[in-house]
């Protein structure tokens, strides 16, 4: 195969990028998008911000733009995110208690509800543990409502659009030794258990570089996947590109039955939040780099 998406397909998996919606107007970029990828994820455009910007107020245009972009060319879509700390309009940043509850599960569930049928896997919630050797949950709003508002969540998005796959997706959850992976592994075994509505993890896996690639990676993946979860690398990026690191990152996922496949975020080292790092697949001219090849044959 020539291109990431269809090589990915080959085992049922898909390789996706994430989308930052203005950008559909720079051919360059949209030729890529169009030629090598088979998912998309938008890169800031339904985050709380960009999508309820007043409360009350839903903004849909640029979501809907990248869903039907994508949905015409086949392409499935991964929706980021529903509840989380960050990003947050002001008037949610203002909130707490009761009042932040209810404004948060109002969101998921208008949302949710907007593009049901059009999201293949839901983000619900982003990022709700701590960083570190705490193991602990993330100090936030939405935290200081009561622990059990992931769980609240997921419920609401299940509710409202029952055949998208709702995810969890996280940060530096990658090594399976770090407390950090170890508590997110805990809350979805214990979802499992109690049958709160959980069908994936995400791990965003922005690496550093061949030091922070953790080489038990696999086991990470295997081990969410073993509480009968399927697993998504949702933000793959690494600093410098690194062709080992990528190449590992692509073998890791094709080894575990449940990886569903790879999102990296942005398509040129130009379009990336981390562009001084150059940590992406194509350079700014739109050129395959070495670590792009190393996917391609990989995959
Ligand atoms: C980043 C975007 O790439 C930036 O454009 C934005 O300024 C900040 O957010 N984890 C996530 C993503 O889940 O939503 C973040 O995206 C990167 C880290």
């Amino acid at each position: 195969e020539t291109t990431l998406g269809a090589a990915a397909a080959q085992s049922g998996r898909y390789f996706g990028t994430a989308v930052a919606v203005n950008r559909l107007n720079d051919s360059a970029y949209t030729n890529i998008l169009n030629r090598e990828f088979n998912q998309v994820t938008a890169e800031n455009e339904m985050k709380i911000d960009a999508l309820q910007p007043q409360q009350g107020q839903f903004n849909w245009g640029n979501g809907d733009r990248l869903v039907q972009h994508a949905r015409s060319r086949n392409m499935q879509v991964r929706g980021h995110t529903l509840a989380w700390h960050s990003q947050q309009p002001d008037w949610m940043r203002n909130m707490s208690g009761q009042q932040l509850r209810n404004a948060m599960l109002n969101h998921v569930t208008q949302v949710a509800t907007h593009y049901r049928g059009q999201i293949a896997w839901w983000d619900v919630v982003n990022e709700a543990f701590e960083d570190g050797s705490s193991g602990a949950r993330r100090n936030s709003n939405l935290e200081r409502t009561g622990s059990d508002w992931i769980e609240a969540a997921f419920r609401a998005a299940r509710t409202a659009d029952p055949n998208a796959q709702l995810c969890y997706n996280d940060y530096n959850i990658d090594n399976w030794n770090d407390a950090k992976t170890q508590a997110v592994y805990r809350m979805v075994r214990d979802f499992k258990q109690r049958g709160v509505p959980i069908d994936c993890v995400g791990l965003q896996s922005h690496f550093t570089g061949g030091s922070n690639y953790p080489s038990n990676y696999r086991t990470t993946l295997s081990s969410f996947a073993a509480l009968g979860v399927d697993v998504h690398i949702t933000e793959l990026d690494i600093r410098n590109a690194p062709s080992d690191a990528y190449r590992n990152t692509v073998n890791d996922c094709l080894a575990v039955p449940r990886c569903k496949g790879i999102t990296v975020w942005g398509i040129r080292d130009s379009d990336s939040w981390r562009s001084n790092e150059s940590p992406l697949l194509f350079d700014g001219g739109g050129n395959k780099k070495a670590a792009y090849n190393a996917v391609l044959n990989a995959l």
